[in-house]
């Protein structure tokens, strides 16, 4: 394995979001979000038809050690399980005051946050948009465009993830598919 206590540099596609010579490429796949979605039987019956790829994370394995920095390409696929537009997990970071800025590259949606103390926010992503997930702040990714939703992603490499408290309390906001567009749905004004 590369050492990363020296300058090195990558090269990334924006077009398919592929990191080239990834030491970790994450793979999820619907039935990996079982639970997340309010429809159940659209996610077993999209399990069903293959269980096909959710999306992609392309990491190279710096340290996790405070000083470094992480960095990513995230590739979300485009689809629907039911209404509700496909989206990454989310989390909120171990090290809970730790901050993330995704910049899209290309496709259309949003980073959707939110706080434990009851706040949410939602942010569009655009190819040429950088939204920033401040300290506290979990963050999930949301595709509602019909091509991949394509981010690069940082931020410091102690953070952690902290998939748990989400599985726990979800998000208070749903994106759905509308007659017009995307829809918020949520029992929180
Ligand atoms: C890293 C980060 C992103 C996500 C990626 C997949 O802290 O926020 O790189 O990891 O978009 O989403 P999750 O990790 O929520 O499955
Ligand atoms: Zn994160």
């Amino acid at each position: 394995m590369a050492s990363y206590d020296v300058p090195f540099g990558v090269a990334i596609d924006f077009a398919t979001g592929v990191m080239e010579d990834a030491d970790n490429v994450v793979v999820r796949h619907a039935s990996d979000l079982r639970g997340y979605y309010s429809d159940a039987d659209a996610m077993e019956a999209l399990i069903a038809s293959g269980d096909p790829v959710h999306y992609r994370v392309y990491e190279k394995a710096i340290p996790e050690t405070e000083g470094h920095l992480l960095f990513c390409m995230s590739v979300l696929e485009p689809g629907s399980v039911g209404e509700e537009f496909f989206m990454t997990k989310g989390h909120y970071h171990t090290v809970a005051d730790t901050a993330e800025t995704y910049l899209c590259v290309k496709g259309s949606g949003f980073l959707v946050m939110k706080t434990s103390d009851g706040q949410w926010a939602a942010e569009p992503m655009e190819a040429g948009r950088m939204v920033y997930a401040p300290p506290l702040w979990a963050h999930r990714s949301i595709n509602v465009g019909d091509d991949p939703l394509i981010s690069f992603c940082v931020y410091p490499a102690h953070a952690g993830h902290n998939y748990g408290d989400i599985e726990t309390e979800g998000f208070p906001k749903r994106v759905v598919r509308g007659p017009e567009g995307p829809i918020f749905l949520g029992n929180v004004a």
